[in-house]
């Protein structure tokens, strides 16, 4: 009998909606009594700090710099020591994150060649792989939309044509890469629909 955790990655375009679809798949773990924790990369240790300071604005680096950066904050969110979610999986929790591996290809392939942002990750995908991902597709105007709507400043041209791109990186390795679970929701239903269509999709690899 494997007591190990599971490891349940959400990705999708930024405004895709992901953060309300981990509460709700948060409560249906907690009323089907699965030990579980919600993590995020980039991470909470000291390479996704420097990444978030990158991220909004308050230190510069080059984009060919963030992809690696990227990779290896993701190895140490796997390997710390004491917050690793290998240990965290291995001691029986599972485990949602907030963005994994697809979002360095989706994302970081867009400033990389494909081939080295895969290889870049290839440590990681060896290490730990999602028991199943949770893609929520989005149509980069409406999630733009979304963003306006939420935050005061957007740059929405240069915004547009990178999600463009993102999205099709999303689909591009998710054809390549036929060894990953993948599950790909519509983003466009009301955020209940989704959650249950989410829940019925999933369960069989939890429970
Ligand atoms: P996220 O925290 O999901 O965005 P927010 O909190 O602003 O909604 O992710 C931050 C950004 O980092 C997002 O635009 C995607 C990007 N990103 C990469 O470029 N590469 C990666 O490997 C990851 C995990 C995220």
């Amino acid at each position: 009998m494997d007591n190990k955790g599971k490891f349940i990655v959400f990705e999708g375009i930024d405004g895709s909606g992901k953060s309300t679809q981990i509460k709700f798949l948060a409560d249906k773990l907690k009323e089907a009594k699965i030990a579980y924790e919600i993590t995020a990369e980039p991470s909470e240790g000291p390479v996704g700090v420097m990444i978030r300071q990158i991220l909004t604005g308050e230190r510069k680096m080059d984009n060919r710099v963030i992809a690696a950066l990227f990779a290896a904050d993701r190895l140490d969110h796997i390997l710390n020591e004491e917050h690793g979610l290998l240990n965290k999986i291995e001691n029986g929790t599972t485990v949602i994150c907030d963005r994994y591996y697809f979002s360095s290809y989706a994302y970081n392939g867009v400033d990389m060649p494909m081939e080295w942002v895969i290889a870049a990750n290839s440590q990681s995908s060896r290490l730990l792989k999602p028991t199943v991902n949770v893609f929520i597709d989005l149509d980069p105007d409406v999630a733009l939309e979304r963003i306006a709507r939420n935050r005061q400043r957007t740059e929405l041209f240069e915004k547009k044509s990178r999600l463009e791109k993102v999205r099709e990186n999303y689909f591009e390795v998710f054809e390549k890469m036929q060894d990953e679970t993948v599950i790909i929701i519509d983003g466009n239903q009301a955020p209940e629909m989704m959650a249950e269509e989410i829940w019925q999709k999933i369960k069989g690899y939890l429970c």
